[in-house]
């Protein structure tokens, strides 16, 4: 199995400040990378709540490691953590870390995630806990043409979307999807469409689905309306996103907070009555270097984009 390697530990650290006796909500626990180092910095008097909605995750860790009994792991969706924070009367916390996504470990162990796993199928369901458990087959198989359009160019970002979507319906009428062979045989058969020379011509096919089956993106949006609720005065918030739909959401959001005046930029005098709620301590996106980008070729997207409110 792939072992996770966590990005950028070392600017975690650095904008996240975990300190000792603080409490730090790692959202996406994964493998505990993270959560490890921010355990070590908060000492036995600190707490860390560790958040993953993938139940795999978080019992690996408890097996292989027994975890210190101020670390508390719960099942959950992060969208959720007023609610979470409330409920296990934690209050506001010092510090927040989103590192969104998903980890090596999951390309192995989820059925679909991988291009590389021809035979599994295709399901790609990350999120265990969504109601309607919709897989990748069936938005293939059953979304009409605009759905599948609007998620390959949303989520994708894939130029001639509409012709993608069109020719996936004609695909499924004479056989359905049902593996990753059967959506790389057509990767195969429509190579007119992918002609991207950097990447394997699946990648953001897969990635397209990926998100949409895990409602990455609508997860995002509704932590973004509540994240400021969950943290205390000077307390901090890092993002670590993969993906530049996520980076600009993240960017936009914290740019409004941070801000003095959020009226539209043809006012001539301000209306808004905004008033600045963090201090953003990421001026641009921080990158991994060269020499962690070899070590670790998974972190080579990563842009970390950190706040603290005041
Ligand atoms: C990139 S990994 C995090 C790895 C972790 N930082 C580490 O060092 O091991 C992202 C994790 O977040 C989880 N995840 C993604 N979206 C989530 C959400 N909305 N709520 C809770 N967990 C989520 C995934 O299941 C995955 O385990």
């Amino acid at each position: 199995m792939q072992q996770h390697k966590p990005v950028l530990i070392k600017e975690v650290l650095q904008y996240l400040k975990p300190k000792a006796g603080e409490s730090i909500v790692d959202c996406t626990f994964g493998q505990g990378g993270h959560a490890s180092k921010i355990l070590k910095k908060v000492k036995s008097k600190g707490l860390v709540l560790g958040l993953d909605f993938n139940q795999d995750n978080i019992e690996q860790y408890k097996k292989k490691f027994k975890p210190p009994r101020n670390l508390i792991l719960i099942q959950e969706n992060f969208k959720n953590l007023k609610q979470i924070l409330r409920d296990q009367e934690i209050g506001k916390v010092d510090g927040i870390l989103l590192d969104l996504g998903f980890s090596s470990n999951q390309l192995d162990q989820i059925a679909g995630l991988s291009f590389l796993k021809p035979e599994m199928r295709l399901d790609m369901l990350i999120n265990d806990q969504v109601r309607e458990k919709k897989t990748a087959k069936d938005l293939l198989n059953q979304a009409n043409q605009v759905e599948l359009e609007k998620i390959f160019q949303e989520y994708g970002e894939i130029k001639n979307s509409n012709v993608l979507a069109k020719r996936i319906t004609k695909s499924r009428q004479q056989k359905n999807f049902e593996t990753v062979q059967d959506l790389i045989g057509f990767v195969r058969n429509n190579k007119d469409l992918f002609r991207n020379k950097r990447m394997n011509p699946a990648t953001k096919l897969f990635m397209a689905l990926r998100i949409a089956v895990n409602h990455e993106l609508d997860n995002l949006k509704a932590f973004l309306k509540i994240y400021l609720d969950c943290l205390k005065t000077r307390g901090r918030i890092v993002f670590i996103s993969f993906h530049s739909l996520e980076d600009r959401m993240i960017k936009l959001k914290l740019k409004q907070d941070a801000s003095n005046c959020i009226c539209a930029e043809d006012e001539f005098q301000c209306k808004c009555d905004h008033k600045a709620e963090i201090e953003l301590l990421t001026k641009k996106p921080i990158r991994p270097t060269q020499e962690e980008i070899r070590i670790n070729p998974r972190s080579r997207s990563a842009k970390l984009r950190a706040g603290i409110k005041i």
